[in-house]
């Protein structure tokens, strides 16, 4: 890149998390912390939490054997606690009773856990997005609430310094009035192709991990990981990147939500078993601004510069947020001093999830808010599930906020829940 670079002082961003953390490290006692999800997000998260010294590790619950000795593998040189091993999660709150649960499943298995968790008086870390439809958001906020638990959701990026500094910038006017965003990702990939159906792996409760959703025949392309690809499961690249985008909209505009969305997603590229779109646009239409989010798994290049984040277009410039590229601003006019940020990362997988962790530890003590609220994530993920909502129907909607319903087209509110596989429940 062509760039003048400026560095910005970064301690202000990075400080106003880890602050807290320093001060209570001189407590002894342990917060007694369970994770559900024992996969690659929820190990990097309970590394964090190991981290943090104040917490200890004292029971993994997964529905995969395997997936569970690995976790244990990877926590043994961390920690002397041996945790305990469940493979279902109502046992471990009933036996264990944490203090803090770390909720990491796959996103259609987020809502029951936490919302279980919370009843059972523990503080949550649920990873984003909070859920698979609309109203599960609802009864997990609901829940909070009621129980009075702190609930933080692994939107890490807000607490990221340079996305921090890069939303400071905007919020001053830095780049003028915005008028239009647009957030995205590109990723390079071919057309892939099917994998069959197989047996299920021993260890593997197959039934449990689909759970509330549909149960399909076990396909070593869903799990691990491979969930988000799966409509049943997850929601695609705009559950699984867009929300993390879509959250800087309504956290640097303040906004609760669109007023209207509208998005066309297709698969016109991908031939392999997944059935999420390959190819997404949405459009978000506010008050003040346009927004865009655009996915495609196909076409990656480098004549776009960067394949993923934010553009925000003001009069005064254009400042794009992304992720290791940190972030730009590129100002009107050929002279002027275009600036630029390098990013404040962690291993493994280069996040901010310790900052995010010392914030959650800081509010369970003074029982705030946390910086990512159950709440404010909620909207942020409806952003996502909107766009999808729009998709399956066909045509724009008209979200009611506050209603949290779409305005006049019943068949558009249908979705805005599933029914759920017995034994199941979905929450109200
Ligand atoms: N914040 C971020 O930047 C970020 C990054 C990656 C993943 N995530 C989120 O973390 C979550 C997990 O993603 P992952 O990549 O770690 O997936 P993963 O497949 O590696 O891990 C999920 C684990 O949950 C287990 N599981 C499924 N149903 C369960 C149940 N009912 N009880 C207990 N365990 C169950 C699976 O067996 C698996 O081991 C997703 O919601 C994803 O969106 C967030």
């Amino acid at each position: 890149m062509n760039l003048r670079r400026r560095d910005f002082i970064k301690t202000t961003a990075a400080s106003a998390f880890t602050a807290p953390l320093i001060l209570n490290a001189q407590k002894a006692k342990m917060i007694k912390t369970a994770v559900i999800g024992a996969g690659w997000w929820g190990m990097n998260i309970a590394q964090a939490a190991l981290a943090s010294g104040q917490c200890k590790i004292a029971a993994l619950c997964d529905v995969d054997d395997s997936q569970l000795s690995s976790a244990r593998e990877k926590l043994r040189p961390l920690t002397s606690v041996e945790p305990k091993w469940y493979k279902d999660y109502r046992e471990l709150l009933q036996d264990e009773k944490p203090e803090i649960v770390i909720v990491a499943t796959p996103d259609h298995w987020h809502a029951l856990p936490t919302i279980a968790a919370i009843e059972a008086g523990a503080d949550v870390y649920v990873e984003k997005p909070i859920c698979h439809t609309i109203n599960e958001g609802r009864a997990m906020v609901k829940a909070a609430r009621d129980h009075e638990r702190i609930v933080q959701v692994g939107l890490h990026r807000r607490t990221s310094p340079h996305n921090m500094s890069a939303i400071n910038f905007l919020k001053q006017g830095g780049a003028g009035k915005i008028g239009m965003i647009r957030s995205f990702v590109h990723s390079d990939g071919g057309r892939g192709r099917p994998t069959p159906d197989s047996d299920i792996p021993p260890g593997l409760d197959w039934d449990f991990w689909c759970g509330p959703a549909p149960y399909r025949p076990y396909n070593a392309k869903m799990h691990p990981r491979g969930f988000r690809a799966f409509l049943d499961y997850a929601n695609g690249q705009l559950g699984d990147w867009g929300i993390h985008w879509l959250d800087h909209i309504l956290w640097w505009s303040e906004e609760k939500y669109p007023r209207t969305v509208h998005s066309i997603g297709a698969r016109h590229i991908l031939q392999d078993n997944t059935d999420a779109p390959d190819t997404q646009v949405v459009h978000y239409q506010f008050e003040e601004f346009i927004a865009t989010w655009e996915n495609r798994r196909y076409g990656g290049n480098d004549a776009e510069k960067h394949e993923l984040g934010i553009y925000f277009y003001g009069t005064l410039g254009t400042v794009h947020i992304g992720w290791h590229d940190g972030w730009t601003f590129y100002p009107v006019g050929r002279n002027a001093e275009i600036l630029h940020e390098l990013p404040q990362l962690h291993e493994p997988d280069q996040q901010n999830i310790p900052e995010l962790w010392s914030n959650f530890l800081a509010c369970i003590e003074t029982r705030e808010k946390p910086v990512c609220d159950i709440e404010i994530a909620q909207r942020s993920t409806n952003m996502s599930l909107l766009g999808v909502l729009s998709a399956k129907v066909g045509r724009s909607i008209q979200w009611d906020g506050e209603k949290e319903i779409i305005a006049d087209d019943p068949e558009a509110n249908h979705y805005l829940q599933r029914d759920y596989r017995a034994p199941w429940i979905y929450p109200r």
